[in-house]
């Protein structure tokens, strides 16, 4: 069924407000939901809500978190986010380290004790709405090998970076580490279908193509993939404080306890490097040059990071509205506060 932005916004909001969430929070988690949703991630869109509820109502999410902030240094800090729901927290985080860099010219701000932050190019790209340039990345739940290895240690920990140009085109690169998210798994299962044998791996850490054998994800690139999730847990969790690696919480584990997840984000201002002004311009040409270039056979054309996803929101409003599935429109318009489906269920829950 398809949904106003607005419509769907304020159902996704009402919902988790039922849960006991404040309302700035769930104004703001809502919104960035439906950033991801028209963005054709509908898989960090509205069917995360019921989790996030049944995690809200019981507590797993503080309701109204003692948020603090430690600066460490002219250009550095940690929020704390006093396992709040993560969507505000980095949010806020996200507008501390853009008003840090404007003033000191770089703002390196780490978020501790957080949870589930979605889509993280929403916060890269309202760094490069205000000219800046920034990387971030997030911790989540085991659910990879590393390479070579047999059981799950890291999370599909993502990373995305942006970068603003001179016109209204924006850089927004996003990914997860993993060359499959888990939910494409799920997808196979569901269909009966098999998966490439270079998504997941068994027990003993062998390919599969089976997707009710797996075990775990893979990193992207072999040993390279490992290397960056491996990046992505120091400088978003040990760096910080929080757990790590096969310590940090599973998103299904326990919807009573708070998450516990790190994420840090460096925001540049380009002005102090070579000039916002050539950075910009070149930044312009660097997407020119890439979308005039010849396509290979079979890719229609050159795509930018971020521009395709772009394409996707104007082509989901030409179309009428955000496309969402009717058992989760249907569950956003009841009074049911959730299902209780989430709770104790292992990691690879669906
Ligand atoms: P994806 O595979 O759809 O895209 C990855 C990147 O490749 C994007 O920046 C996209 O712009 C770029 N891209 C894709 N096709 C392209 C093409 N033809 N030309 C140029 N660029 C292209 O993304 P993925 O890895 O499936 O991640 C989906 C979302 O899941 C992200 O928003 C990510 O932040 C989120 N995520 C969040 C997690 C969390 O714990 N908060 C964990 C894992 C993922």
């Amino acid at each position: 069924m398809k949904l106003a932005r607005q419509e769907l916004k304020d159902l996704m909001k009402h919902k988790m407000m039922q849960g006991g969430l404040q309302e700035e929070h769930a104004e703001q988690t809502a919104e960035i939901l439906t950033w991801a949703h028209e963005r054709g991630y509908a898989s960090h869109g509205a069917v995360r809500v019921e989790y996030y509820t049944e995690r809200i109502a019981k507590g797993g999410i503080t309701h109204d978190p003692a948020i603090t902030w430690k600066q460490t240094g002219p250009c550095s800090g940690i929020l704390d986010g006093d396992n709040g729901i993560g969507y505000y927290v980095a949010t806020k985080a996200t507008e501390k380290a853009i008003e840090m860099a404007k003033e000191n010219g770089v703002a390196v701000v780490g978020m501790a004790n957080i949870s589930h932050t979605g889509s993280i190019g929403y916060y890269t790209e309202m760094c490069a709405k205000q000219g800046l340039l920034a990387i971030t990345f997030c911790q989540s739940d085991p659910m990879a090998v590393p390479y070579g290895g047999t059981e799950p240690y890291y999370g599909t920990n993502p990373i995305s970076f942006a970068a603003p140009t001179a016109d209204e085109r924006m850089v927004v690169f996003d990914m997860a580490t993993t060359v499959q998210a888990w939910g494409k798994i799920l997808d196979k299962r569901s269909q009966g279908a098999e998966i490439p044998s270079d998504w997941a791996v068994d027990e003993e850490g062998s390919p599969v193509t089976d997707p009710h054998k797996v075990n775990a994800l893979v990193p992207i690139a072999g040993a390279k993939g490992y290397g960056l999730m491996m990046m992505v847990d120091i400088f978003s969790g040990i760096l910080l404080g929080v757990p790590f690696g096969k310590h940090v919480s599973s998103m299904y584990a326990d919807c009573s306890k708070g998450r516990e997840l790190g994420q840090m984000i460096i925001v540049m201002d380009p002005e102090r490097f070579c000039g916002a002004e050539q950075f910009m311009k070149n930044m312009s040409q660097s997407c020119d040059e890439l979308s005039g270039m010849k396509a290979a056979p079979g890719f229609g054309k050159v795509y930018y990071p971020g521009e395709r996803a772009v394409m996707r929101r104007d082509k989901t409003y030409e179309e009428g509205g955000i496309e969402v599935v009717d058992e989760i429109v249907d569950y956003l318009k009841s009074d049911q506060l959730h299902f209780d489906r989430y709770d104790h269920k292992n990691r690879f829950a669906d």
